[in-house]
């Protein structure tokens, strides 16, 4: 028994990620596809230990027949192909931000909000930001027990947010640091390596990011209509993984002890705290887990019921292929694709 799963954007940093988490995982596969743009058309991308696929053209791709589409093409792609993929009976998980706001479009993370998968509308299912994931995953078991009002966060985001030309960019630019070459600047607004940008997507009206925004609504869709959250975003010379500086403020009074327990009770979180040198999570200890790490729990005095604490994952594992197929497996478990399993 397995489904017939595509793998849209499979040539970059999102959908190599995806191929790796389901052979990973062993996700049960009958047929998988690798689907990009026609410049990679022909080239190949590997799955699993031995296998090795070669990358289809999206324009050209029929998704009849197909059971999941993992997408991540960008945006204005998946603008157009996700509901072309979606109306041939494809259920696409989307990783962009093109659907995530849509009301008829369930914005999951499965530790947090499984229910919402009941209300697939349109043939799709959006994935969050990576920030928003990580940051919702800690803050649910919190959220249960001593309800959160509020959110200051300052985000220290890697450079594979911004893909693989993003991770290019560093290695480039470091390099030429080093040996004393021009820098030149194309992805980031600024030299990002020995550098720290606080700015991450397109500024709004009010000054913020779009990334900042993001974290505020998608938090609000996920988790809670009524939590406020305000965001800086700031990318770091960082290639995976990123981390956050979480400030909560509370409606019941919360003990580092309690929230400690809760924490590490959680689906999804690792606690490492040991307020010890090294005795916390760092970007690099996270590349390549699953798990969404929080160390350096402690009270916030300035506020009436404050709590700090920070908050790692691998933003191209938890932050979106890692999310997006344990979103394929709830779905699996759930009954949703098991008429088309064969
Ligand atoms: N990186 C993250 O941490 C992260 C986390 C959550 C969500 N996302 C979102 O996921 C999406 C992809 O991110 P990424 O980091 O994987 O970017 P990426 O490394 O730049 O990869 C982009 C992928 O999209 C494909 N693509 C681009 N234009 C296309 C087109 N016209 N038709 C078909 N395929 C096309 C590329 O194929 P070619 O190789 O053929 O160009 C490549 O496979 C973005 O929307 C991003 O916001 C990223």
């Amino acid at each position: 028994m397995g489904y017939r799963v595509a793998v849209v954007g499979a040539t970059g940093a999102v959908g190599r990620e995806m191929l790796k988490t389901l052979a990973e995982r062993h996700f049960p596969i009958k047929d998988i596809a690798a689907v990009a743009s026609g410049r990679s058309t022909g080239s190949q991308v590997s799955f699993g230990d031995t296998s090795v696929l070669t990358v289809q053209n999206l324009e050209k791709f029929d998704f009849a027949g197909w059971d999941i589409g993992l997408f991540s093409p960008g945006a204005a792609i998946s603008a157009v192909h996700a509901p072309r993929a979606a109306a041939a009976g494809c259920l696409v998980i989307d990783n962009t931000s093109q659907f995530r706001m849509d009301p008829d479009v369930p914005l999951v993370v499965p530790e947090v909000n499984p229910h919402a998968l009941g209300r697939i509308r349109r043939g799709i299912i959006a994935n969050p930001n990576c920030s928003t994931i990580q940051m919702v995953v800690a803050l649910k078991p919190l959220h249960d027990r001593f309800r959160v009002k509020r959110v200051v966060v300052a985000t220290y985001q890697s450079v594979s947010g911004a893909g693989k030309e993003g991770m290019d960019e560093l290695f480039v630019q470091t390099k030429a640091g080093f040996v004393n070459d021009p820098i030149r600047t194309e992805v980031f607004p600024k030299q990002i390596a020995h550098n720290c940008i606080p700015q991450i997507d397109i500024f709004m009206d009010d000054g913020s990011t779009k990334e900042e925004w993001k974290m505020a609504v998608e938090t609000r869709k996920i988790l809670d209509p009524d939590i406020k959250v305000i965001a800086t975003c700031v990318r770091v010379p960082v290639f995976i993984g990123h981390a956050e500086a979480v400030h909560v403020e509370f409606e019941r009074p919360v003990s580092v002890a309690e929230a400690r327990a809760a924490l590490r009770e959680a689906p999804g979180v690792t606690v490492v705290d040991t307020r010890e040198d090294g005795g916390y999570i760092t970007p690099l200890d996270s590349q390549g887990e699953d798990a969404t790490y929080v160390s350096r729990i402690r009270k916030d005095p300035t506020v009436e019921h404050g709590l700090a604490f920070w908050c790692v994952a691998d933003n191209l594992r938890k932050g979106a292929a890692l999310n997006a197929v344990q979103i394929a497996e709830m779905l699996v478990a759930q009954g949703l694709l098991a008429r088309k399993a064969a």
